[in-house]
């Protein structure tokens, strides 16, 4: 066998300059401006798959297009492995918050800051590099791959769930493999065994036609800022659990996992650093626990009358929040969304009219450990860290995951390579060039390893 890993090393340097042409296209999903910014990151990054071996298509959906490369080649007693990624990122804003600009890339302190570095152009790219290793040193891969690549993870994957029920015997495969998740510290290779659902809705709350002075009005009319305010007020009680009636209903208490959860290494000072921030949270469990086991009530964005310089005395006529709820296994997002609906048509005060729009939702999801696909991935990531693998739970989301597990009935495995305080969807976001660097050795390993089998 040609020096595989060898030739990662050598090319390694155009690699990475490959790695920031692709985070230097501001593709952000959510954003329609962007919209020739997506094309151009799906039609570049399809090329690259072309010149990895793979045969490469570009699908279009009725939103960004979805990206599938195929090589068929190690024959049908080898293993189909298909991996996921997703070549969208969220927007940049704050820009100011940056110290360098989000889409010019820049390595420092040996980590490569660009938005989309880690969350999930750099993650994903380390796939196909190791693929384009086995290609150019073997002429062929030990196993079958799919990889596909979708533009609007980050605004819900609405388009990918019909696609892979519309695909599914193209996409039929052994296992799943993804890389959009974090370790539990620096250098420490770590798989994921759990994933929060999400349910995110859209609260309007309208009071009079136009805005008023708030002097010649207020107090004879509701100030909407107040009632949101107030409506948000309900959402949590003095231990800081959600009061939504029936909002735990379904909550899997886990007990077993919880005492796993124990040997788990959680740096605690760390958490602290990386955030600025102190831990608090739910009454009677430890940050680890609400972070991976436990469901949440966020608010993620606050809009009403006057933010701008100096004073304003306004009485606004609107308020909105955007508030997404954090789930566990069993929450069922649409169940969640009209839990939380009813209870703030319930709590809203009398004076101001109130909508709550359901955005988008996904199912939390947890790992079936045990197979060999996470064996296989053990001595995989094993060699390429030169130490042993964590596994940990994840706070974030991935909604499509629980989806390739019923529809393709495959188990899927998170090989992460985000370290802690990478800055994901926050200004100054970076992918550590380790991570990069064991990430593709990683990989190239783990079609090696599976084909084993
Ligand atoms: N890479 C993240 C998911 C993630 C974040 C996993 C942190 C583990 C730790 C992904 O790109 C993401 O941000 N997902 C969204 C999903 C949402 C838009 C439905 C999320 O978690 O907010
Ligand atoms: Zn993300």
């Amino acid at each position: 066998m040609a020096d595989l890993y060898g030739y990662i090393d050598q090319n390694m340097p155009r690699f990475r300059e490959e790695l920031d042409h692709f985070l230097r296209i501001p593709s952000v999903s959510a954003k329609s401006e962007h919209v020739p910014d997506m094309k151009r990151t799906a039609e570049w990054l399809a090329e690259r798959m072309r010149d990895a071996g793979l045969d490469t298509t570009i699908e279009p959906t009725k939103g960004h297009p979805i990206i599938l490369g195929e090589y068929r080649g190690a024959g049908d007693d080898a293993p189909t492995v298909l991996v996921y990624g997703h070549y969208d990122v969220q927007p940049p804003e704050p820009l100011d918050e940056w110290t360098s600009p989000p889409f010019e890339p820049q390595v420092r302190d040996g980590r490569i800051y660009a938005r989309g570095s880690i969350d999930d152009k750099g993650q994903l790219y380390v796939h196909v590099k190791a693929i384009e290793a086995h290609m150019k040193t073997n002429g062929s891969l030990p196993v079958n791959l799919i990889v596909l690549a979708e533009g609007e993870e980050e605004v819900g994957s609405e388009n990918l769930m019909p696609f892979i029920e519309a695909n599914k015997d193209r996409l039929a495969c052994d296992y799943v493999v993804i890389s959009d998740t974090g370790m539990v510290a620096e250098g420490v290779p770590t798989i994921g065994t759990s994933l929060r659902g999400l349910a995110y809705l859209e609260v309007h709350v309208r009071g009079p036609r136009t805005d008023l002075h708030s002097g010649s009005y207020g107090g004879a009319v509701l100030n909407p800022a107040t009632a949101l305010a107030r409506i948000i007020a309900t959402l949590h009680d003095d231990d800081w659990h959600i009061t939504v009636p029936g909002f735990y209903d379904d909550v899997d208490p886990m007990e077993d996992y919880r005492r796993k959860l124990k040997d788990v290494p959680f740096d605690h000072e760390g958490f602290r650093k990386d955030t600025g921030a102190e831990e608090v949270g739910e009454t009677g469990f430890d940050s680890a626990e609400r972070l991976w086991i436990r469901p949440t009530a966020e608010v993620n964005g606050l809009l009403s009358g006057y933010t701008g310089e100096g004073a304003k005395t306004v009485l606004p006529a609107r308020a909105m929040a955007k508030i997404s709820f954090r789930l566990v296994p069993d929450q069922d997002p649409d169940r969640i969304a009209e839990l939380v609906t009813n209870h703030i048509h319930e709590v809203a005060p009398q004076g101001v009219v109130v909508e709550v729009k359901n955005l988008h939702g996904g199912n939390p999801w947890r790992a079936t450990l045990g197979s060999e696909l996470y064996e296989a991935a053990e001595r995989a990531m094993g060699a390429a860290w030169g130490q042993d693998v964590v596994y940990a739970g994840e706070g974030g989301s991935i909604p499509i995951v629980p989806e390739f597990e019923r529809v393709l009935d495959a188990p899927v495995l998170l090989m992460g390579l985000g370290e802690p305080g990478a800055n994901t969807h926050a200004p100054d976001e970076w992918m550590s060039v380790d991570a990069f660097e064991k990430g593709t050795h990683a990989s190239a390993r783990l079609w090696e390893e599976l084909a084993k089998k």
